[in-house]
Protein backbone atom coordinates (compact mmCIF):
# COMPACT_ATOMS: atom_id res chain seq x y z
CA UNK A 1 0.00 0.00 0.00
CA UNK A 2 1.35 3.47 -1.04
CA UNK A 3 2.16 5.33 2.33
CA UNK A 4 -0.18 7.97 1.06
CA UNK A 5 -3.05 5.41 1.61
CA UNK A 6 -2.10 4.23 4.98
CA UNK A 7 -1.52 8.10 6.38
CA UNK A 8 -5.37 8.19 4.74
CA UNK A 9 -6.23 4.79 6.39
CA UNK A 10 -4.97 6.28 9.64
CA UNK A 11 -6.39 9.22 9.83
CA UNK A 12 -9.75 8.55 10.05
CA UNK A 13 -10.68 11.32 12.35
CA UNK A 14 -9.08 13.87 9.50
CA UNK A 15 -10.81 12.76 6.80
CA UNK A 16 -13.63 15.00 6.73
CA UNK A 17 -11.15 18.11 7.32
CA UNK A 18 -9.04 16.61 4.33
CA UNK A 19 -12.33 16.94 2.35
CA UNK A 20 -13.25 20.19 2.92
CA UNK A 21 -9.60 21.48 2.62
CA UNK A 22 -10.02 20.15 -0.99
CA UNK A 23 -12.83 22.05 -1.69
CA UNK A 24 -11.71 24.97 -0.33
CA UNK A 25 -8.12 24.63 -2.72
CA UNK A 26 -10.51 23.58 -5.35
CA UNK A 27 -12.93 26.97 -4.90
CA UNK A 28 -9.62 29.05 -4.45
CA UNK A 29 -8.67 27.88 -8.09
CA UNK A 30 -12.03 28.60 -9.75
CA UNK A 31 -12.08 32.17 -8.79
CA UNK A 32 -8.11 32.38 -9.39
CA UNK A 33 -9.05 31.38 -13.04
CA UNK A 34 -12.03 33.68 -12.88
CA UNK A 35 -10.25 36.86 -14.01
CA UNK A 36 -9.72 36.14 -18.07
CA UNK A 37 -13.23 35.57 -18.52
CA UNK A 38 -13.94 39.08 -16.81
CA UNK A 39 -11.44 40.67 -19.00
CA UNK A 40 -13.73 38.39 -21.82
CA UNK A 41 -16.68 39.90 -20.70
CA UNK A 42 -15.27 43.90 -20.13
CA UNK A 43 -14.22 43.70 -23.65
CA UNK A 44 -17.54 41.86 -25.04
CA UNK A 45 -19.45 44.81 -23.17
CA UNK A 46 -17.35 47.58 -25.06
CA UNK A 47 -17.85 45.81 -28.64
CA UNK A 48 -21.01 44.32 -28.29
CA UNK A 49 -22.52 46.67 -25.74
CA UNK A 50 -26.48 46.50 -25.76
CA UNK A 51 -25.61 42.59 -27.35
CA UNK A 52 -23.50 41.98 -24.92
CA UNK A 53 -23.68 38.57 -22.63
CA UNK A 54 -24.45 40.54 -19.75
CA UNK A 55 -27.22 42.13 -21.87
CA UNK A 56 -28.47 38.55 -22.67
CA UNK A 57 -28.80 38.33 -18.84
CA UNK A 58 -31.19 41.23 -18.97
CA UNK A 59 -28.57 43.92 -18.46
CA UNK A 60 -29.33 46.41 -21.03
CA UNK A 61 -27.72 49.96 -19.87
CA UNK A 62 -23.86 49.55 -20.88
CA UNK A 63 -22.90 51.99 -17.81
CA UNK A 64 -25.03 49.56 -15.46
CA UNK A 65 -22.96 46.66 -17.48
CA UNK A 66 -19.24 48.38 -16.26
CA UNK A 67 -21.25 48.46 -12.76
CA UNK A 68 -22.30 44.64 -12.46
CA UNK A 69 -19.10 43.71 -13.95
CA UNK A 70 -17.41 45.90 -11.39
CA UNK A 71 -19.26 44.17 -8.58
CA UNK A 72 -18.90 40.62 -9.88
CA UNK A 73 -14.95 41.34 -10.03
CA UNK A 74 -15.15 42.73 -6.86
CA UNK A 75 -16.34 39.58 -5.32
CA UNK A 76 -14.80 37.20 -7.39
CA UNK A 77 -11.07 38.49 -6.04
CA UNK A 78 -12.98 38.97 -2.73
CA UNK A 79 -13.85 35.15 -2.94
CA UNK A 80 -10.64 34.18 -4.11
CA UNK A 81 -8.66 35.76 -1.36
CA UNK A 82 -11.06 34.71 1.20
CA UNK A 83 -10.89 31.22 -0.08
CA UNK A 84 -7.08 31.16 -0.30
CA UNK A 85 -7.11 32.08 3.23
CA UNK A 86 -9.29 29.27 4.94
CA UNK A 87 -7.69 26.64 2.82
CA UNK A 88 -4.31 27.70 3.94
CA UNK A 89 -6.10 27.86 7.28
CA UNK A 90 -7.62 24.21 6.88
CA UNK A 91 -4.13 22.89 5.66
CA UNK A 92 -1.54 23.78 7.71
CA UNK A 93 -3.62 22.93 10.89
CA UNK A 94 -4.81 19.78 9.00
CA UNK A 95 -0.85 18.77 9.29
CA UNK A 96 -0.10 20.46 12.74
CA UNK A 97 -3.42 17.84 14.29
CA UNK A 98 -2.35 15.22 11.80
CA UNK A 99 1.48 15.83 13.02
CA UNK A 100 0.50 15.91 16.75
CA UNK A 101 -1.86 12.85 17.02
CA UNK A 102 1.20 10.71 14.91
CA UNK A 103 3.43 12.15 17.13
CA UNK A 104 1.49 11.14 20.61
CA UNK A 105 0.38 7.85 18.90
CA UNK A 106 3.99 6.50 18.06
CA UNK A 107 5.28 7.41 21.14
CA UNK A 108 2.57 5.69 23.29
CA UNK A 109 3.38 2.64 20.82
CA UNK A 110 6.76 2.63 21.47
CA UNK A 111 6.38 2.67 24.94
CA UNK A 112 4.52 -0.23 25.03
CA UNK A 113 6.72 -1.93 23.06
CA UNK A 114 8.87 -4.74 25.33
CA UNK A 115 12.03 -3.95 26.14
CA UNK A 116 13.85 -6.55 23.35
CA UNK A 117 12.37 -3.70 21.10
CA UNK A 118 14.65 -1.33 22.37
CA UNK A 119 17.59 -3.01 22.85
CA UNK A 120 17.68 -4.14 19.21
CA UNK A 121 17.04 -0.64 18.31
CA UNK A 122 19.51 2.58 18.46
CA UNK A 123 17.66 5.24 20.55
CA UNK A 124 19.34 7.93 18.15
CA UNK A 125 16.95 6.06 15.25
CA UNK A 126 13.82 5.71 17.12
CA UNK A 127 14.55 9.54 18.07
CA UNK A 128 14.91 10.24 14.18
CA UNK A 129 11.65 8.56 13.62
CA UNK A 130 9.63 10.46 16.87
CA UNK A 131 10.61 13.98 15.70
CA UNK A 132 12.40 14.29 12.65
CA UNK A 133 10.15 12.06 10.85
CA UNK A 134 7.00 12.98 12.48
CA UNK A 135 7.93 16.43 11.33
CA UNK A 136 8.03 15.88 7.56
CA UNK A 137 4.94 15.46 7.01
CA UNK A 138 4.15 19.18 7.96
CA UNK A 139 6.07 20.03 4.61
CA UNK A 140 4.01 18.22 2.08
CA UNK A 141 0.75 18.83 4.05
CA UNK A 142 1.15 22.54 4.32
CA UNK A 143 1.33 23.50 0.82
CA UNK A 144 1.91 20.10 -1.50
CA UNK A 145 -1.23 19.20 -0.76
CA UNK A 146 -2.56 22.45 -1.95
CA UNK A 147 -0.96 22.72 -4.70
CA UNK A 148 -1.36 19.05 -6.05
CA UNK A 149 -4.82 19.91 -6.14
CA UNK A 150 -5.05 23.08 -7.46
CA UNK A 151 -3.51 22.36 -10.27
CA UNK A 152 -5.90 19.11 -10.57
CA UNK A 153 -8.22 21.85 -10.83
CA UNK A 154 -6.29 24.19 -13.26
CA UNK A 155 -6.11 20.88 -15.62
CA UNK A 156 -10.05 20.47 -15.32
CA UNK A 157 -11.44 23.67 -15.38
CA UNK A 158 -9.40 25.33 -18.03
CA UNK A 159 -10.31 22.01 -20.22
CA UNK A 160 -13.89 22.80 -19.87
CA UNK A 161 -13.29 26.14 -20.99
CA UNK A 162 -10.68 25.46 -24.29
CA UNK A 163 -13.61 22.59 -25.30
CA UNK A 164 -16.23 25.14 -25.05
CA UNK A 165 -14.29 27.66 -26.73
CA UNK A 166 -12.23 26.08 -29.41
CA UNK A 167 -12.76 21.84 -29.75
CA UNK A 168 -10.87 21.57 -32.52
CA UNK A 169 -7.25 23.11 -31.23
CA UNK A 170 -7.89 22.33 -27.52
CA UNK A 171 -6.65 19.05 -27.93
CA UNK A 172 -2.96 20.02 -28.54
CA UNK A 173 -2.96 22.05 -25.45
CA UNK A 174 -3.52 19.03 -23.46
CA UNK A 175 -0.86 16.73 -25.44
CA UNK A 176 1.44 17.06 -23.09
CA UNK A 177 -0.60 16.34 -20.19
CA UNK A 178 -0.41 12.09 -19.88
CA UNK A 179 3.40 12.99 -21.24
CA UNK A 180 3.58 14.79 -17.62
CA UNK A 181 1.35 12.16 -15.49
CA UNK A 182 3.30 9.24 -16.92
CA UNK A 183 6.67 10.68 -16.40
CA UNK A 184 5.54 11.67 -12.67
CA UNK A 185 4.61 8.18 -11.72
CA UNK A 186 7.58 6.83 -13.26
CA UNK A 187 10.12 9.20 -11.47
CA UNK A 188 7.98 8.92 -8.59
CA UNK A 189 8.79 5.38 -8.05
CA UNK A 190 12.66 5.61 -8.67
CA UNK A 191 12.70 8.94 -6.35
CA UNK A 192 10.87 6.98 -3.45
CA UNK A 193 13.82 4.28 -2.41
CA UNK A 194 16.16 7.38 -2.28
CA UNK A 195 14.52 9.38 0.04
CA UNK A 196 14.29 6.10 1.80
CA UNK A 197 17.92 5.98 1.82
CA UNK A 198 18.31 9.54 2.52
CA UNK A 199 15.67 8.88 6.05
CA UNK A 200 17.91 5.96 6.63
CA UNK A 201 21.09 7.95 6.72
CA UNK A 202 19.51 10.98 8.46
CA UNK A 203 18.64 8.29 11.52
CA UNK A 204 21.96 6.95 11.28
CA UNK A 205 23.66 10.50 12.13
CA UNK A 206 20.39 10.98 14.77
CA UNK A 207 21.91 7.72 16.93
CA UNK A 208 25.57 8.49 16.19
CA UNK A 209 25.34 12.03 17.22
CA UNK A 210 22.69 10.98 20.52
CA UNK A 211 25.18 7.82 21.49
CA UNK A 212 28.49 10.30 21.67
CA UNK A 213 27.33 12.74 23.77
CA UNK A 214 25.95 10.48 26.04
CA UNK A 215 29.45 8.61 26.00
CA UNK A 216 31.43 11.98 25.79
CA UNK A 217 33.32 11.76 29.19
CA UNK A 218 34.51 8.15 27.87
CA UNK A 219 35.62 9.48 24.64
CA UNK A 220 37.27 12.46 26.38
CA UNK A 221 39.25 10.43 28.64
CA UNK A 222 40.64 7.85 25.55
CA UNK A 223 41.04 10.90 23.97
CA UNK A 224 38.89 9.48 21.06
CA UNK A 225 37.45 13.16 19.57
CA UNK A 226 39.70 12.68 16.24
CA UNK A 227 38.22 9.49 15.64
CA UNK A 228 35.17 10.12 16.68
CA UNK A 229 34.75 13.46 13.87
CA UNK A 230 35.78 11.25 11.15
CA UNK A 231 33.30 8.72 12.15
CA UNK A 232 30.55 11.32 12.29
CA UNK A 233 32.09 12.71 9.33
CA UNK A 234 31.73 8.97 7.56
CA UNK A 235 28.37 8.58 8.28
CA UNK A 236 27.67 12.48 7.12
CA UNK A 237 29.40 11.86 3.72
CA UNK A 238 27.01 8.81 3.25
CA UNK A 239 24.04 11.34 4.40
CA UNK A 240 25.17 13.68 1.61
CA UNK A 241 25.57 11.44 -0.96
CA UNK A 242 22.54 9.63 -0.35
CA UNK A 243 20.89 12.80 -0.73
CA UNK A 244 22.88 13.93 -3.86
CA UNK A 245 21.69 10.78 -5.38
CA UNK A 246 18.09 12.14 -4.93
CA UNK A 247 18.76 15.77 -5.82
CA UNK A 248 20.27 14.56 -9.27
CA UNK A 249 17.07 12.90 -10.11
CA UNK A 250 14.53 15.53 -8.84
CA UNK A 251 16.44 18.47 -10.09
CA UNK A 252 15.66 17.13 -13.63
CA UNK A 253 12.13 16.84 -13.41
CA UNK A 254 11.11 20.51 -13.81
CA UNK A 255 13.35 21.10 -16.59
CA UNK A 256 11.99 17.95 -18.54
CA UNK A 257 8.25 18.52 -17.90
CA UNK A 258 9.15 22.12 -19.26
CA UNK A 259 10.43 20.71 -22.50
CA UNK A 260 7.41 18.40 -22.70
CA UNK A 261 4.58 21.62 -21.80
CA UNK A 262 7.06 23.56 -24.46
CA UNK A 263 5.86 21.39 -27.52
CA UNK A 264 2.60 20.93 -26.32
CA UNK A 265 2.33 25.23 -26.54
CA UNK A 266 4.38 25.77 -29.33
CA UNK A 267 1.75 22.72 -31.11
CA UNK A 268 -1.14 25.52 -29.98
CA UNK A 269 1.00 28.28 -31.13
CA UNK A 270 1.51 26.93 -34.62
CA UNK A 271 -1.54 25.04 -35.46
CA UNK A 272 -3.90 27.48 -33.82
CA UNK A 273 -2.02 29.95 -35.92
CA UNK A 274 -2.80 27.98 -39.19
CA UNK A 275 -6.10 28.05 -38.70
CA UNK A 276 -6.64 31.20 -37.55
CA UNK A 277 -4.96 32.60 -40.53
CA UNK A 278 -7.48 29.75 -42.80
CA UNK A 279 -10.39 31.72 -41.34
CA UNK A 280 -11.62 28.41 -39.47
CA UNK A 281 -10.54 29.75 -36.00
CA UNK A 282 -11.77 33.15 -34.63
CA UNK A 283 -9.23 35.27 -34.03
CA UNK A 284 -10.71 36.34 -30.47
CA UNK A 285 -10.39 32.78 -29.89
CA UNK A 286 -6.91 32.06 -30.64
CA UNK A 287 -5.59 34.65 -28.83
CA UNK A 288 -7.46 33.25 -25.19
CA UNK A 289 -5.99 29.92 -26.36
CA UNK A 290 -2.48 30.97 -26.39
CA UNK A 291 -3.13 32.80 -22.90
CA UNK A 292 -4.80 29.77 -21.27
CA UNK A 293 -2.42 27.59 -22.54
CA UNK A 294 -0.24 29.13 -20.37
CA UNK A 295 -1.97 29.20 -17.08
CA UNK A 296 -2.91 25.86 -18.13
CA UNK A 297 0.42 24.33 -18.55
CA UNK A 298 2.85 26.64 -16.48
CA UNK A 299 1.72 25.66 -12.63
CA UNK A 300 2.70 21.81 -14.32
CA UNK A 301 6.70 22.78 -13.96
CA UNK A 302 5.90 23.32 -10.03
CA UNK A 303 5.16 19.56 -9.85
CA UNK A 304 8.62 19.14 -9.22
CA UNK A 305 9.42 20.58 -6.65
CA UNK A 306 5.54 19.24 -4.96
CA UNK A 307 6.36 15.80 -6.06
CA UNK A 308 9.67 16.26 -4.29
CA UNK A 309 8.04 17.42 -1.32
CA UNK A 310 5.54 14.49 -1.63
CA UNK A 311 7.91 12.18 -1.75
CA UNK A 312 10.32 13.22 1.13
CA UNK A 313 7.16 13.06 3.61
CA UNK A 314 6.28 9.38 2.65
CA UNK A 315 9.37 8.04 2.98
CA UNK A 316 9.31 9.51 6.72
CA UNK A 317 5.56 8.89 7.15
CA UNK A 318 6.25 4.90 6.17
CA UNK A 319 9.36 4.99 8.75
CA UNK A 320 6.15 6.55 11.40
CA UNK A 321 3.88 4.02 10.19
CA UNK A 322 5.90 1.03 10.20
CA UNK A 323 7.02 1.45 13.62
CA UNK A 324 3.05 2.11 14.40
CA UNK A 325 2.88 -1.10 13.12
CA UNK A 326 5.34 -2.89 14.87
CA UNK A 327 3.38 -5.27 17.11
CA UNK A 328 3.58 -5.72 20.40
CA UNK A 329 4.94 -9.49 21.24
CA UNK A 330 4.31 -9.65 24.80
CA UNK A 331 0.53 -9.89 24.91
CA UNK A 332 -0.92 -8.37 27.98
CA UNK A 333 -2.65 -10.96 30.73
CA UNK A 334 -6.50 -10.75 31.98
CA UNK A 335 -6.20 -11.34 35.33
CA UNK A 336 -6.66 -8.47 37.65
CA UNK A 337 -4.23 -8.48 40.70
CA UNK A 338 -5.08 -5.40 43.24
CA UNK A 339 -1.96 -4.87 45.20
CA UNK A 340 -3.32 -5.53 48.45
CA UNK A 341 -4.24 -9.26 47.01
CA UNK A 342 -0.59 -9.67 46.62
CA UNK A 343 0.86 -12.10 48.69
CA UNK A 344 4.16 -12.35 46.92
CA UNK A 345 5.12 -15.82 46.60
CA UNK A 346 7.25 -16.38 43.72
CA UNK A 347 8.51 -19.35 41.50
CA UNK A 348 10.69 -20.30 38.58
CA UNK A 349 9.66 -23.45 37.09
CA UNK A 350 12.12 -25.12 34.85
CA UNK A 351 12.71 -21.91 33.17
CA UNK A 352 14.67 -21.74 29.99
CA UNK A 353 15.64 -18.52 28.85
CA UNK A 354 17.81 -16.44 25.88
CA UNK A 355 18.16 -13.04 25.02
CA UNK A 356 16.65 -12.83 21.12
CA UNK A 357 19.42 -14.98 19.02
CA UNK A 358 21.88 -14.84 22.48
CA UNK A 359 23.10 -17.99 23.85
CA UNK A 360 21.06 -19.64 26.82
CA UNK A 361 21.12 -17.63 29.79
CA UNK A 362 18.64 -19.75 32.24
CA UNK A 363 19.08 -23.39 31.95
CA UNK A 364 15.92 -25.48 32.96
CA UNK A 365 16.29 -23.25 36.22
CA UNK A 366 13.66 -24.13 38.97
CA UNK A 367 13.30 -21.54 42.30
CA UNK A 368 11.09 -21.14 44.79
CA UNK A 369 10.69 -17.44 46.38
CA UNK A 370 8.35 -17.67 49.45
CA UNK A 371 5.82 -15.31 50.27
CA UNK A 372 6.95 -12.71 53.11
CA UNK A 373 10.49 -13.74 53.29
CA UNK A 374 14.18 -12.45 52.23
CA UNK A 375 15.58 -14.32 49.59
CA UNK A 376 19.11 -14.31 48.05
CA UNK A 377 20.61 -14.39 44.68
CA UNK A 378 24.40 -14.97 44.75
CA UNK A 379 26.33 -16.13 41.25
CA UNK A 380 29.57 -15.05 39.07
CA UNK A 381 28.69 -11.67 37.19
CA UNK A 382 26.66 -12.42 33.49
CA UNK A 383 25.40 -15.88 35.51
CA UNK A 384 21.56 -14.62 35.17
CA UNK A 385 20.88 -12.92 37.78
CA UNK A 386 19.56 -9.53 36.47
CA UNK A 387 17.64 -11.68 34.20
CA UNK A 388 15.69 -13.17 36.28
CA UNK A 389 14.45 -10.02 37.82
CA UNK A 390 13.48 -8.59 34.57
CA UNK A 391 11.76 -11.93 33.82
CA UNK A 392 9.88 -11.22 37.66
CA UNK A 393 8.83 -7.64 35.73
CA UNK A 394 7.56 -9.66 32.67
CA UNK A 395 10.16 -7.97 30.70
CA UNK A 396 10.77 -11.03 28.74
CA UNK A 397 9.25 -14.21 28.39
CA UNK A 398 10.60 -17.42 29.10
CA UNK A 399 10.96 -19.90 25.93
CA UNK A 400 10.22 -22.55 27.47
CA UNK A 401 8.44 -23.26 31.63
CA UNK A 402 6.71 -20.48 33.77
CA UNK A 403 7.18 -18.30 37.08
CA UNK A 404 4.27 -17.65 38.78
CA UNK A 405 3.10 -15.26 41.35
CA UNK A 406 1.08 -16.87 44.06
CA UNK A 407 0.79 -20.15 41.74
CA UNK A 408 -0.58 -17.46 38.57
CA UNK A 409 1.47 -17.63 35.40
CA UNK A 410 2.85 -14.45 35.12
CA UNK A 411 1.24 -14.35 31.32
CA UNK A 412 -2.29 -14.13 32.95
CA UNK A 413 -1.88 -11.24 34.94
CA UNK A 414 -2.05 -7.77 33.94
CA UNK A 415 1.38 -6.64 33.24
CA UNK A 416 0.42 -3.56 35.41
CA UNK A 417 -1.04 -5.00 38.31
CA UNK A 418 2.34 -7.00 38.43
CA UNK A 419 4.33 -4.25 38.09
CA UNK A 420 2.77 -2.36 40.40
CA UNK A 421 3.42 -5.40 43.05
CA UNK A 422 6.91 -4.80 42.76
CA UNK A 423 9.58 -2.07 43.85
CA UNK A 424 12.50 -3.03 42.25
CA UNK A 425 16.01 -0.82 42.81
CA UNK A 426 17.78 -1.96 39.98
CA UNK A 427 21.31 -2.41 38.98
CA UNK A 428 22.00 0.21 37.03
CA UNK A 429 20.65 3.54 38.50
CA UNK A 430 18.36 5.64 35.90
CA UNK A 431 17.58 9.46 37.23
CA UNK A 432 15.37 11.67 35.26
CA UNK A 433 16.45 15.24 34.62
CA UNK A 434 14.57 17.18 37.48
CA UNK A 435 14.20 17.88 40.94
CA UNK A 436 15.77 15.00 43.92
CA UNK A 437 12.40 15.47 45.16
CA UNK A 438 10.45 14.47 41.64
CA UNK A 439 12.89 11.45 41.39
CA UNK A 440 11.97 10.03 44.20
CA UNK A 441 8.41 10.47 43.56
CA UNK A 442 8.70 9.05 40.40
CA UNK A 443 6.54 5.87 41.27
CA UNK A 444 4.16 7.90 43.22
CA UNK A 445 3.81 11.60 41.78
CA UNK A 446 1.44 12.43 44.20
CA UNK A 447 3.58 11.22 47.78
CA UNK A 448 3.35 13.68 50.48
CA UNK A 449 6.88 15.65 51.10
CA UNK A 450 6.96 13.87 54.31
CA UNK A 451 6.63 10.28 53.15
CA UNK A 452 9.19 11.53 50.71
CA UNK A 453 11.62 12.47 53.67
CA UNK A 454 10.91 9.46 54.59
CA UNK A 455 11.89 7.45 52.57
CA UNK A 456 14.75 9.18 51.70
CA UNK A 457 15.87 8.59 55.49
CA UNK A 458 15.34 4.68 55.15
CA UNK A 459 17.38 4.53 52.33
CA UNK A 460 20.15 6.97 54.31
CA UNK A 461 19.88 9.70 51.64
CA UNK A 462 18.05 12.63 53.51
CA UNK A 463 21.81 13.45 54.93
CA UNK A 464 23.47 14.34 51.50
CA UNK A 465 20.19 15.46 50.22
CA UNK A 466 20.53 18.60 53.09
CA UNK A 467 23.96 18.87 51.84
CA UNK A 468 23.20 19.39 47.86
CA UNK A 469 22.34 23.57 47.27
CA UNK A 470 18.78 23.15 46.78
CA UNK A 471 18.02 20.44 49.21
CA UNK A 472 15.44 18.33 48.10
CA UNK A 473 14.60 20.58 44.82
CA UNK A 474 18.20 20.39 44.11
CA UNK A 475 18.07 19.28 40.04
CA UNK A 476 20.38 16.20 39.37
CA UNK A 477 21.19 16.66 35.63
CA UNK A 478 20.33 14.43 32.84
CA UNK A 479 20.75 10.79 34.04
CA UNK A 480 21.56 12.12 37.35
CA UNK A 481 24.94 12.56 36.48
CA UNK A 482 25.33 15.85 38.92
CA UNK A 483 25.22 13.10 41.49
CA UNK A 484 27.77 10.69 42.96
CA UNK A 485 26.92 6.97 42.02
CA UNK A 486 26.59 6.35 45.61
CA UNK A 487 24.12 9.31 46.01
CA UNK A 488 22.64 8.18 42.88
CA UNK A 489 21.98 4.50 44.06
CA UNK A 490 20.77 5.46 47.35
CA UNK A 491 17.60 7.94 45.69
CA UNK A 492 16.42 5.16 43.74
CA UNK A 493 16.22 2.96 46.87
CA UNK A 494 14.00 6.38 48.26
CA UNK A 495 12.34 5.57 45.20
CA UNK A 496 11.24 2.07 45.55
CA UNK A 497 11.17 2.52 49.30
CA UNK A 498 8.40 5.22 48.59
CA UNK A 499 5.68 3.08 46.92
CA UNK A 500 6.33 0.41 49.50
CA UNK A 501 5.26 -2.71 47.40
CA UNK A 502 4.45 -5.81 48.86
CA UNK A 503 7.63 -7.08 46.53
CA UNK A 504 11.25 -5.47 46.79
CA UNK A 505 13.92 -6.54 44.61
CA UNK A 506 16.97 -5.14 45.35
CA UNK A 507 19.16 -6.14 42.51
CA UNK A 508 22.98 -4.53 43.78
CA UNK A 509 21.61 -2.10 45.40
CA UNK A 510 24.00 -0.98 48.21
CA UNK A 511 26.93 -1.94 45.72
CA UNK A 512 27.97 2.02 45.31
CA UNK A 513 28.04 2.92 48.81
CA UNK A 514 30.38 2.71 51.50
CA UNK A 515 30.59 -0.41 54.35
CA UNK A 516 28.92 2.14 56.55
CA UNK A 517 26.35 3.61 54.74
CA UNK A 518 25.80 0.19 53.66
CA UNK A 519 25.48 -1.24 56.90
CA UNK A 520 22.90 1.47 57.86
CA UNK A 521 20.88 0.86 54.63
CA UNK A 522 21.24 -3.27 56.12
CA UNK A 523 19.34 -1.69 58.94
CA UNK A 524 16.69 -0.12 57.54
CA UNK A 525 15.93 -3.30 54.91
CA UNK A 526 16.26 -5.71 58.14
CA UNK A 527 13.14 -3.06 59.15
CA UNK A 528 11.12 -3.01 55.53
CA UNK A 529 11.71 -6.33 54.93
CA UNK A 530 9.66 -7.49 57.51
CA UNK A 531 6.49 -9.11 56.18
CA UNK A 532 7.22 -8.26 52.74
CA UNK A 533 8.88 -10.16 49.61
CA UNK A 534 12.20 -9.23 49.54
CA UNK A 535 14.43 -10.41 46.87
CA UNK A 536 17.95 -9.39 47.20
CA UNK A 537 20.95 -9.89 44.86
CA UNK A 538 24.52 -8.73 45.75
CA UNK A 539 28.01 -9.57 45.33
CA UNK A 540 29.10 -8.55 48.70
CA UNK A 541 27.57 -11.64 50.92
CA UNK A 542 27.58 -9.88 53.83
CA UNK A 543 24.90 -7.95 52.63
CA UNK A 544 22.57 -11.45 52.46
CA UNK A 545 23.86 -12.86 55.08
CA UNK A 546 20.52 -13.22 57.04
CA UNK A 547 18.17 -13.61 54.35
CA UNK A 548 15.95 -16.97 54.56
CA UNK A 549 17.27 -18.37 51.94
CA UNK A 550 20.29 -18.02 49.61
CA UNK A 551 20.41 -19.59 45.74
CA UNK A 552 23.90 -19.71 43.90
CA UNK A 553 23.21 -19.73 40.05
CA UNK A 554 25.74 -20.49 37.92
CA UNK A 555 25.73 -21.05 34.05
CA UNK A 556 21.98 -20.81 34.21
CA UNK A 557 21.24 -23.24 36.65
CA UNK A 558 20.74 -23.32 40.86
CA UNK A 559 24.45 -25.12 42.35
CA UNK A 560 23.47 -24.43 45.64
CA UNK A 561 20.47 -23.25 47.77
CA UNK A 562 20.51 -22.88 51.97
CA UNK A 563 21.22 -20.37 54.45
CA UNK A 564 24.37 -19.23 54.95
CA UNK A 565 25.17 -20.83 57.91
CA UNK A 566 24.44 -24.07 56.00
CA UNK A 567 26.95 -22.92 52.30
CA UNK A 568 28.84 -21.41 54.35
CA UNK A 569 30.28 -24.59 56.15
CA UNK A 570 29.89 -27.21 52.75
CA UNK A 571 32.09 -27.48 50.00
CA UNK A 572 30.98 -25.58 47.44
CA UNK A 573 30.98 -21.86 45.37
CA UNK A 574 29.63 -20.35 48.17
CA UNK A 575 32.22 -21.07 50.59
CA UNK A 576 34.68 -20.40 48.32
CA UNK A 577 33.62 -17.05 47.80
CA UNK A 578 32.81 -16.63 51.45
CA UNK A 579 36.56 -16.95 52.45
CA UNK A 580 37.68 -15.19 49.89
CA UNK A 581 35.42 -12.23 51.03
CA UNK A 582 36.27 -12.76 54.87
CA UNK A 583 39.61 -12.84 54.04
CA UNK A 584 40.18 -16.42 55.23
CA UNK A 585 41.62 -17.57 51.46
CA UNK A 586 45.07 -17.76 50.76
CA UNK A 587 46.12 -14.92 48.46
CA UNK A 588 49.20 -15.23 46.77
CA UNK A 589 51.25 -12.30 47.52
CA UNK A 590 53.08 -10.27 44.98
CA UNK A 591 56.52 -12.39 43.97
CA UNK A 592 55.29 -15.26 46.43
CA UNK A 593 56.34 -18.53 44.66
CA UNK A 594 53.15 -20.95 44.45
N1 LIG B 1 22.55 -10.63 28.17
C1 LIG B 1 22.14 -10.57 26.86
N2 LIG B 1 21.30 -9.59 26.45
C2 LIG B 1 20.82 -8.69 27.31
C3 LIG B 1 21.20 -8.74 28.66
C4 LIG B 1 22.08 -9.74 29.05
O1 LIG B 1 22.55 -11.38 26.05
N3 LIG B 1 19.97 -7.77 26.89
C5 LIG B 1 23.42 -11.73 28.59
C6 LIG B 1 24.69 -11.25 29.23
O2 LIG B 1 25.70 -11.14 28.30
C7 LIG B 1 25.01 -12.32 30.24
C8 LIG B 1 23.67 -12.99 30.51
O3 LIG B 1 22.76 -12.47 29.60
O4 LIG B 1 25.87 -13.29 29.67
C9 LIG B 1 23.19 -12.77 31.94
O5 LIG B 1 23.13 -11.39 32.21
P1 LIG B 1 22.63 -10.82 33.60
O6 LIG B 1 21.41 -11.55 34.01
O7 LIG B 1 22.54 -9.37 33.47
O8 LIG B 1 23.84 -11.23 34.56
P2 LIG B 1 24.00 -10.96 36.10
O9 LIG B 1 24.01 -12.27 36.78
O10 LIG B 1 23.02 -9.97 36.58
O11 LIG B 1 25.48 -10.35 36.13
P3 LIG B 1 26.07 -9.19 37.06
O12 LIG B 1 26.44 -9.82 38.33
O13 LIG B 1 27.28 -8.76 36.32
O14 LIG B 1 25.04 -8.15 37.19
MG1 LIG C 1 23.13 -8.08 37.17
Amino acid sequence: MSPLRRLWEYATEYRSDAKIATIYSFLNKLFDLAPPLLIGAAVDIVVRRENSILADFGVEDTRTQIVVLAVMTFTIWGLESFFQYVSSLKWRNLAQSIQHELRMDAYGHVQGLELSYFEDRATGDLMAVLNDDVNQLERFLDTGADDVIQTGATVVLIGIVFFVLAPSVAWMAFIPIPFILWGSIRYQRTLEPRYAAVREQAAEINSQLSNNLGGIATIKSFIAEKREVARLGDTSQRYREANRSAIKLSSAFSPLIRIVILVGFTATLVFGGFQSLDGSLEVGAYSVMVFLTQRLLWPLTRLGQTFDLYQRAMASTSRVLNVLDTEVSLADGTVALPRKDVDGAFAFENVTFAYSEGPVVLDGLSVEIPARKTTAFVGSTGAGKTTLVKLLLRFYDPVSGRVTLDGRDLRELQVNDLRHAIGVVSQDVFLFHGSVRDNIAYGKPDADFEDIVRAAKIAEADEFINELADGYDTIVGERGQKLSGGQRQRISIARAVLIDPPILVLDEATSSVDNETEAAIQRSFDRLSVDRTTIVIAHRLSTIRYADRIYVLDRGQVAQQGTHDQLADAEGIYSGLWSVQTGEAHDRRPGEVA
